[in-house]
């Protein structure tokens, strides 16, 4: 492969959104960041360069980074930040994957405006599975606070208020003509009529799983997360924050102007939808002065989509692409999704929202756990994990008071190399209903079942799909349900795996695996890169 090198400045500066200018953190001036592009087997350098008076770290997300956790770029997981002045070269090799993937930053919130797309292609002389597009377009969806996102952040961590939702969805770093001062910052895609199109979607939202869909066009899902699907013809998507999803767009309709458009799915409609973000699928020749037409959209709480929607999405299993399931399972594990209160010093009530993972709310450290692991220092975390919940309960049922007093740690499970792992994620219904989407670093997984209510260990293995499940590297625990996974632990380091909600994230949604490293000496963990920020 090649060596594709990048250098990324991290800088801060004026953005106008919405009628309303404010300093925003970015990557070389640009919002949303520059696109990184690579070939399946290349090697990728990215240079990041601190100039702005926040600690940095970047994430390349859904990269698997095998036995190169330095390179992954959670802070205090894997690396300390970057430093106000200072650099760390994140150096990393694209093997056996191609797709979208996306990089953001991971601390604080600052990847509300600290992120974009990564387009891996496949290796020279590979065609796509699927045929080949024209031309493509990367769709980001994201957030907009006309407020500081630090101080949002804030509100909700250090004062325990609800954080202010944000002002606008955008499409591209552009909320679209449907608010104020936003017409001409309106994103726009030009298609020529009778082509073919490829949109790599990707949803860099903070806290909203959003629907997608383009006026008078079905799209095909050919990809999620990097990784080829059966193909299916659909009017929406559903997208979590972290995931991507590629789709093909035949541009077979009447010249004319059409709006995509991606609004939030809420389990419980809590407010009224009035932030649609819109972009506008051109075709050619059309003057800008056509008023286009509005995409149907499911219902904000349309809970049934989501269910159909996830169920057909399946691995496309082909000979060249076949679907390694593990068909048995070294280690099972099940964790219960909570969110509950805790007693804090400096909010406004004296509690504050937090969220546990069998009943732990993790404890960021200090120092990065990958150093910690890889040099033998004691005291930064403890390896003891619980397999299961302390105690069964009816996870779905009424609200129990009993699972509130919820403990804090820095715990992380220990995984033997190459084993293979289930793990059932329980959503349960404590405080509030919330369907959960958790990313795990440094692997994809198989999703092999999921359900509503409680997980039953003696029934619900049965109704596995082990043959072709998706694969991928986020999934949705459903609202008051469940979801099952597996992976085989090939990959040693420390991997962190948390509900990429940053709300939540925020408030302990989160825990790390340390896979053991194996007997081979290419199993091992590489040795740290001589300029890892210090701590
Ligand atoms: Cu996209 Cu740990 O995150």
């Amino acid at each position: 492969g090649a060596i594709k090198k990048y250098q990324f400045d991290i800088k801060v500066k004026s953005v106008s959104r919405l009628c309303h200018a404010k300093p925003i953190v970015t990557v070389n001036g640009m919002y949303p960041g520059p696109t990184i592009y690579a070939r399946e087997g290349d090697r990728v350098i990215v240079n990041v360069t601190n100039y702005a008076q926040y600690n940095m770290s970047i994430h390349w997300h859904g990269l698997k980074q095998y036995r190169n956790g330095w390179a992954d770029g959670p802070a205090y997981i894997t690396q300390c930040p970057i430093q106000t002045g200072n650099s760390y070269a994140y150096d990393f090799n694209v093997t056996g994957q191609r797709g979208t993937l996306w990089w953001h930053a991971h601390i604080l919130w600052l990847r509300a405006t600290v992120y974009g797309a990564i387009v891996i292609m496949p290796e020279q002389g590979t065609p796509f599975p699927f045929p080949q597009p024209y031309r493509e377009f990367n769709i980001l969806l994201g957030e907009w606070w006309n407020a500081d996102v630090e101080q949002v952040e804030k509100q909700g961590n250090m004062l325990g208020l609800p954080p202010n939702t944000s002002d606008a969805h955008t499409i591209n770093g552009k909320p679209g003509p449907l608010f104020p001062c936003s017409d001409k910052y309106t994103f726009a895609a030009e298609v020529e009529s009778g082509q073919t199109y490829l949109l790599r979607i990707i949803n860099a939202a903070l806290n909203d799983e959003l629907f997608f869909g383009i006026a008078g066009h079905n799209m095909t899902v050919v990809e999620v997360d990097a990784v080829y699907t059966r193909p299916f013809t659909t009017e929406s998507i559903l997208i979590a924050p972290g995931q991507t999803t590629n789709v093909l767009v035949l541009a077979d309709r009447t010249p004319n102007r059409y709006f995509m458009a991606a609004r939030p799915f809420q389990d419980v409609p809590i407010t009224v939808d009035n932030k649609t973000a819109t972009a506008i699928l051109q075709y050619k020749g059309v003057p800008n002065t056509v008023i286009p037409s509005l995409p149907h959209l499911p219902n904000p709480n349309d809970t049934r989509f989501s269910l159909d929607y996830n169920k057909r999405l399946r691995s496309l299993n082909s000979p060249g692409f076949p679907a390694k399931v593990p068909q048995k399972v070294d280690r099972h594990l099940f964790y219960t999704v909570g969110l509950g209160t805790d007693a804090c010093t400096t909010c406004v009530n004296g509690t504050r929202l937090l969220a546990s993972l069998n009943n732990i709310s993790f404890v960021m450290p200090q120092v990065g756990l990958l150093q910690a692991h890889y040099s033998n220092t004691p005291r930064v975390f403890t390896a003891d994990f619980p397999d299961k919940p302390p105690m069964p309960f009816n996870y779905t049922g009424a609200p129990l008071t009993a699972n509130l007093r919820t403990a804090h740690g820095t715990r992380i499970a220990k995984i033997a190399f190459n084993s293979t792992v289930e793990l059932v994620l329980q959503d349960t219904n404590l405080l509030t209903v919330e369907s959960h989407p958790f990313h795990l670093h440094g692997y994809n997984f198989f999703v092999v079942g999921t359900g509503v209510g409680n997980f039953d260990p003696a029934k619900d293995p049965a109704s596995y799909n082990l043959v072709d499940p998706v694969e991928r590297n986020t999934v949705g625990v459903p609202t008051g349900g469940w979801t099952a996974i597996r992976f085989r632990a090939d990959n040693p380091g420390v991997w962190f795996m948390h509900c990429h909600l940053e709300l939540h994230t925020g408030w302990g949604l989160k825990t790390a695996f340390l896979v053991e490293d194996g007997p081979g000496p290419e199993q091992t963990i590489l040795p740290p890169p001589k300029d890892l920020p210090p701590c």
